[in-house]
């Protein structure tokens, strides 16, 4: 057996943590004043001064990270079915075309806005632990995070959601049959898939965890090595497990023959799963979280994700600046990117987890009486060190990878879908004879206070392992709501970069009136505050960077982050785009 690769980018210890903590006193709430927002400015669309185009269409659109799903997910819509059908259809499509990140071993969020209700609901079909979880589960005698524990061990399995979140959406918003939205992802699973260039790679990256297990191996090897880019997927167990999912709902998964083999595959290898874990796994709808940005409402999800708390808390903050004068990443509004991305940061390694097992103070948090009080931190000019830095004092408790697509249909339904297996293939572990590849979403949990997760991010008690509690994610699938209609459908995988990269995505379209192309293509930059460190992307002007390390940011241009799929909704119709950052990915309506 080959050794666990770690992916756990640095190592941070408890003392740094603490010492960062310790410093820089916070102000109280009371001598905060509410600063008033700079408007939104007039956006007019010009065909002529665009470089990226998005695509259009009249009555239905979908866009997804493997174009396969994607036309899925149109043909439900063509075929009379709503958005939610449609999102249904392109999830167990997801499963089998883009085996990194779909998933029914996995879990995720659902952000839906109903036309008919007018309601805008959050589904969660997160992971939970095990009832066998410990909180130091994964520390080894000497009390330190034992490497790879969480992320490649059948321990590092949390109970997964998907089937359920899918089967409930389905059955409260969706208008088709289970087996009628499965039955594309059958057909793609039995007779195969041609691996494109983009799989091959990450297959090729992963092949020591992937090749670990002999119920893996037999499905994404071939000659002892990882396919190759133009041979065939095929997946005749994951087949025949859709085919009993289509037959007999998700009982078979949760308590029923495959549900047996999840539980027969942990017993085997030292797994927590249990029958009783599955039988008692619960999908939860929850109310949005949700604020104001220049007029337009924002409304994305609540926890077990801290995506939603910790957009709409930057956004509060930067709505103070009048960024489109400043213009699109130049260094003043990157600065103010990532100062207030910082103090959000640290608040989410402070605040977040499980509203089941913990109380987060979202309201607190959202606030923008809050926001004036954090941006009375952020300097024009001095960057404010991590340091320095500790979470602030929020209105007391009230009570990468991933995949993201976006649907919406000619009625004004929306969907954003972010879901995952966590890191690309999850576990790598196959639960032999059901062609389903299991999670390691235990890792998102905090394994030790202090010491960062494969994200490098922070948690802390907040966010400890206990029973039944499902781990702290950033996914964050949003809708941007103008007069209480959709107006952008959005949302990212990239892990910690989630947060960030949906944030752009909505400042860069109501600040700098970018269609759903541009908003996609330009650089993006990222600061979570441990480690200090402005992360950007390359294609951001030299001069600039100058700027900002002469202002004292530790400058990094590292690989790309997230994969956008946005689709905007305009007078005329809808427009939308894949995030070019990876090529499979499409968009198409009709
Ligand atoms: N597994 C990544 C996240 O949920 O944020």
């Amino acid at each position: 057996m080959p050794p666990i690769v770690s992916r756990r980018p640095f190592s941070l210890s408890a003392l740094t943590l603490s010492l960062a903590l310790a410093l820089s006193p916070t102000l109280s709430l009371a001598e905060a004043p509410v600063a008033a927002p700079v408007a939104a400015p007039v956006v007019k669309y010009d065909y002529d001064q665009d470089i990226f185009h998005p695509v259009y269409a009249k009555n239905g659109m979908v866009a997804a990270e493997q174009e396969l799903a994607t036309r899925i997910g149109v043909e439900m819509l063509k075929r009379g079915g709503n958005a939610v059908d449609a999102a249904v259809a392109v999830g167990f499509a997801l499963a089998v075309v883009l085996p990194n990140a779909g998933n029914l071993g996995g879990g995720g969020f659902m952000m839906l806005h109903d036309a008919k209700t007018g309601q805008d609901v959050a589904l969660d079909f997160r992971e939970t632990a095990p009832a066998r979880a410990s909180r130091d589960m994964y520390l080894d005698d000497k009390g330190n995070v034992a490497e790879g524990r969480s992320l490649y061990t059948h321990l590092a399995v949390g109970v997964p959601g998907t089937v359920a979140g899918m089967e409930h959406a389905l059955k409260r918003w969706g208008t088709m049959k289970l087996a009628d939205v499965i039955a594309p992802a059958i057909k793609l699973a039995e007779q195969g898939v041609v691996v494109s260039p983009t799989l091959a790679q990450m297959m090729d990256v992963e092949k020591d965890n992937l090749g670990r297990w002999d119920s893996t191996r037999s499905i994404f090897f071939k000659d002892g090595r990882p396919l190759k880019a133009g041979e065939r997927l095929v997946q005749k167990d994951l087949a025949r497990s859709l085919r009993l999912i289509a037959r007999h709902g998700s009982k078979v998964f949760y308590q029923g023959e495959i549900g047996d083999k999840i539980v027969a595959e942990m017993a085997q290898h030292g797994g927590l799963i249990g029958k009783d874990d599955l039988k008692h796994y619960k999908v939860a709808e929850r109310a949005p979280v949700s604020g104001e940005y220049r007029g337009y409402k924002v409304v994305s999800m609540p926890p077990p994700s801290s995506g939603g708390v910790h957009i709409i808390q930057i956004l509060n903050m930067l709505e103070r600046y009048p960024l489109s004068q400043y213009g699109l990443n130049s260094a003043q509004t990157i600065h103010y990117l990532a100062e207030s991305m910082k103090l959000a940061y640290a608040d989410r390694a402070e605040y977040l987890g499980d509203p089941g097992f913990v109380k987060v103070p979202v309201k607190g948090l959202t606030s923008k009486r809050y926001a004036d009080e954090l941006a009375q931190k952020i300097d024009p000019v001095k960057v404010l060190p991590a340091a320095a830095i500790k979470p602030g004092k929020p209105q007391p408790y009230e009570s990468d990878q991933t995949t993201h697509y976006s649907i919406v249909d000619g009625k004004g339904n929306a969907v954003a879908v972010t879901y995952t297996l966590n890191l690309n293939f999850g576990s790598g572990i196959v639960a032999r004879g059901t062609g389903i590849l299991l999670n390691d979403e235990m890792d998102d949990f905090s394994a030790k206070p202090g010491v960062p997760n494969a994200y490098g991010l922070i948690g802390g008690e907040a966010n400890a392992i206990q029973p039944g509690k499902r781990p702290l994610s950033s996914m964050s699938p949003t809708l941007v709501l103008k007069n209480g209609k959709p107006w952008l459908v959005t949302g990212s995988p990239g892990g910690a970069r989630i947060i960030t990269t949906t944030l752009q995505t909505i400042v860069n379209a109501v600040d700098f009136g970018m269609n759903a192309a541009e908003a996609a293509s330009t650089p993006r930059v990222h600061h979570q505050w441990l480690p200090d460190e402005l992360r950007v992307e390359k294609g951001l002007s030299p001069d600039t960077l100058q700027i900002l390390k002469r202002q004292g940011y530790q400058v990094a241009e590292k690989p790309t982050m997230g994969r956008t799929q946005t689709i905007q909704v305009r007078d005329d119709g809808l427009y939308g785009y894949s995030d070019p950052r990876n090529p499979d990915g499409a968009t198409a309506g009709f």
